[in-house]
Parts: structure tokens; sequence; C-alpha cells
């Protein structure tokens, strides 16, 4: 796999989503999309930038300080971004930047304005609209200008909605760019954990693993992780984010990673678990063949028109059967699941919407499609195009009350599949799972 391939969005995929949205505006409105700003990490140092995904996810523009305004008056469109303008001195400490010059062309948008003119500019042009959009939950700078332009400008709206509800659910459709980039993102992902299986020896510290991991990722452009690299040995696999990664890995111990890549903006996110000294105990193996059957049967069933529950109920059931037969639970299969006594062993969810962001946006409750948005179900029927993790796990604490051999195991294994119409593809599938291929992948060490 050609892994420089397509590292861009073209274009026209940027035009394509604001003419969807501005179709889905009301007409005489205004949307107001706002970038990240530079974070302080500490003194003058900031954390590496990341542009705002929705912001991202419009426009395709990766600077701070910009803000993209889209007006639909009388049924016609317009297109501005407000950014900083070109700046020698500037772009010769901090960077370049496009400037104000070259952003129509290079953003495709109508025009460009200086980001210190927005309280000058934009009452004129949002000028008898009735209705904002943008994203009200943001705790901002944007929210503190259009406090400002209200209290100093009187820019004030009949209507305002939140344009996320609208974003929200064209991001969780995939388009076949983003889903090609999604696959580079899961490959990268897969070759860094298959790294970390064969650098993996008894008494290494986890940090190793994620110095190996993260090497990885940058070898092929994707510059970060799309979230806190997860590398859990031992019982620290049962401490569900885990960060830490600052131990000594025992000969005889599982190690749990969770890691994934962001591949230009798209995340990548993978678990795998696996013996630090490369051969699974008895225990381990039975632990582990309980979750690796449980992920089989949920990528069987991840297929469209079934919904994330209906699979989490097989899964469940799968587990207190395998729980069982362990004797780590007790009792009747049935009444078990009723009480939901796999809770102590399986406290988080199936899995989750990933995209620009690794617990990306959109609705999981068929009844939000019908105005609820309090529902907490995941009873939405899967459909062609959207991309989500599958990540049954177990971990069973060494506080927990069952069977002495089985204390201390974490296990999740987690892989990024695309609903599509022949059922689903696997982006991750490159890093094995199966405990013989895991055995030989690392007997090569
Ligand atoms: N890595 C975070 C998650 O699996 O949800
Ligand atoms: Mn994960
Ligand atoms: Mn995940």
């Amino acid at each position: 796999m050609d892994l420089a391939y397509m590292a861009k969005m073209p274009a026209e995929e940027f035009i394509t989503r604001r003419q969807k949205l501005v179709e889905q505006m009301e007409d005489n409105s205004v949307a107001v999309v706002f970038s990240s700003q530079e974070q302080v990490r500490n003194n003058d140092c900031c954390y590496p930038f990341r542009q705002d995904s929705y912001f991202w996810y419009l426009t395709g523009f990766n600077e701070p300080d910009s803000i993209l305004v889209i007006t639909k008056r009388d049924g016609v469109s317009q297109v501005y971004c407000f950014l900083r303008p070109s700046d020698p001195l500037m772009e010769t400490w901090n960077g370049r930047r496009l400037g104000i010059e070259k952003a129509p062309q290079e953003l495709s948008i109508n025009t460009a304005y200086a980001i210190e003119d927005f309280l000058a500019i934009f009452p004129k042009i949002s000028q008898n609209l009735t209705a904002l959009y943008y994203k009200k939950d943001q705790q901002s700078w944007g929210e503190i200008l259009l406090n400002q332009l209200k209290q100093e400008s009187a820019v004030d709206f009949p209507r305002i909605f939140d344009v996320a509800l609208i974003l929200d659910e064209m991001r969780l459709f995939k388009s076949t760019n983003e889903i090609a980039l999604m696959q580079q993102a899961g490959q990268i992902s897969a070759l860094a954990h298959i790294r970390a299986m064969k650098e993996a020896r008894p008494n290494r510290f986890e940090y190793e693993l994620e110095s190996e991991i993260l090497h990885e990722f940058n070898r092929f452009g994707a510059r970060y992780a799309s979230y806190n690299s997860i590398v859990a040995a031992g019982e620290n696999a049962c401490i569900l984010h885990y960060t830490e990664n600052d131990q000594p890995m025992k000969d005889g111990d599982l190690v749990l990673i969770d890691a994934g890549c962001e591949f230009a903006m798209y995340a990548g996110d993978i678990s795998r678990t696996f013996p630090v000294n490369g051969k699974f105990t008895q225990p381990q193996r039975e632990i582990y063949e309980i979750v690796l059957k449980a992920q089989k049967r949920a990528i069987e069933l991840l297929v469209a028109g079934n919904s994330i529950q209906q699979v989490n109920d097989a899964v469940v059931r799968i587990k207190v059967e395998g729980l069982v037969r362990l004797g780590i639970l007790q009792g009747d299969v049935e009444q078990l699941i009723e009480q939901q006594a796999y809770r102590e062993f399986y406290m988080h969810g199936l899995g989750h919407w990933l995209g620009l962001d690794v617990h990306d946006v959109g609705s999981y409750s068929q009844s939000f499609a019908n105005g609820d948005r309090n529902s907490r179900l995941r009873d939405r029927p899967l459909e062609i195009g959207m991309v989500l993790t599958v990540e049954p796990g177990l971990y069973i604490s060494s506080k927990s009350n069952v069977p002495e051999q089985y204390k201390g195991i974490g296990v999740r294994i987690e892989d990024n599949i695309v609903i599509t119409e022949h059922g689903n593809k696997i982006l991750t599938s490159a890093v094995p799972k199966e405990i013989d291929d895991i055995e030989k992948l690392m007997a090569q060490q």
C-alpha cells in the first residue's frame, strides 16, 4: 500500500460540504464556524496546533484565528473567511500564513478579510438576516466575539440554532475520499501495533513501546496520535484510560496497547493485547479467546440495518457464557445478563463513531431523528458509509472475587470498520489478533 497516496482532500469536497450545509439552513440566515486557537502549554510554549474539526470539515484550512462565515440571503449563498493577514516578521518567527490575497482562490470562497476586522465587518454582511447558526457549546473565543457583537453592535438574531445538529449528521457519513484517508490511518496504526509486538520484551518499560508506536506514526507522515496512547502492562490494563505508561513490563504479563494515529486529520483507534514475553499463559488465553470470539461475532453483525445495541447484546451473551464457563461469574446466564452482572468486567460500550475526532460526532439513537436529543440508547440502525470502532474487552481486577489465576488480566481488542453495501470492511486488519498469529509474529523478534 502506498502510504503517501491521497494525503490531501480535494478542494471540491469542502465546497460540496458547504453547499450541503447551506441547503439545510433556513433562508436569510448566517452560519459562523470558528477555528481553534493556539493553546499555551507552559509559559510561551504551545501545544501542537490542532484545527477545530468542524472548521476543518468545511474549509480544509489549518490556521488558528480564523472564522468561516456563510450567508444565505434570498436563497443565494456567499462564503467569507476571516483570517490572519500576511506579516513577514511574524512569518519569519512563527511560520507561513496563507494571507488574505490568496485565500479566496486557495479556499474556494467568495471573500477574505483580516481577522482583526471581524467585529466591524460581520454586522454588515449579516445585516437583516434573521437566524444564526453556530456551535453553541463551544467554550471559545467565538462565543466571546459573538457576545461582544451583541453588546457593542447590537447584532442579534431572532433565531439561533446549533450548527452542529446539521454538521454532526453530515460528518457521520464518510465519503469515498474520507474512507481512503481513514484506510491510511488504520493501516499506519496497524503497522505501529505490529512494531510494538515485535519490540516487546520482559523488563522493557511501557514507554519504550509507546515510543516505537509514535515513531511508526511519524514515519508515515502521521505526526500525532489521535488520542493519548495507552500502553498498559499487567493490571494497568484494568484502568481503561491508563496513560502514565511508565512501568516496567513483567515477564508473564499481558500488555494492552490502545493507540491510533491521526492521518490527514482522520483518526485510527486500535487496541491489541499480547504477552510481554510472546507466549500466552493458559488463563490469559482463556480470557483472550472470549474477547476475540465476541469481537469477531460483533464484526459479523455490524452491518447495515443492525444497531450497535443489538450487536452489543450478542457480545454480552458471549462474554457472560464465557465467564460462567471459567467460574468468574456464577449462576444462570439469562439472569446474569438481566442483572448486568458482567458490568464489573465489561464496563464500557462496544464502540463509537470514528472520523475527524476519535470519538466522532453523530447521534447513536434512533429517536434523535424525531427530535429527542436526550436518548442514550444506541439503537440507530447502521447505514452504509458510517465508520465505527468495535472494541469489546474484559477487565478482571485483582480486587474482584474470582479464581486466582484470572486476577489482574485485562484484554481489549479493537478494530475500525466501515459499513459497506456488502457488510463491512475492516480498516485495521493488518495487525494480527489470533493467538497463533500474534505468537508467530512475536517469535520473529
Ligand atoms: N482509545 C479510546 C477508545 O478506544 O475509545
Ligand atoms: Mn481505543
Ligand atoms: Mn475506541
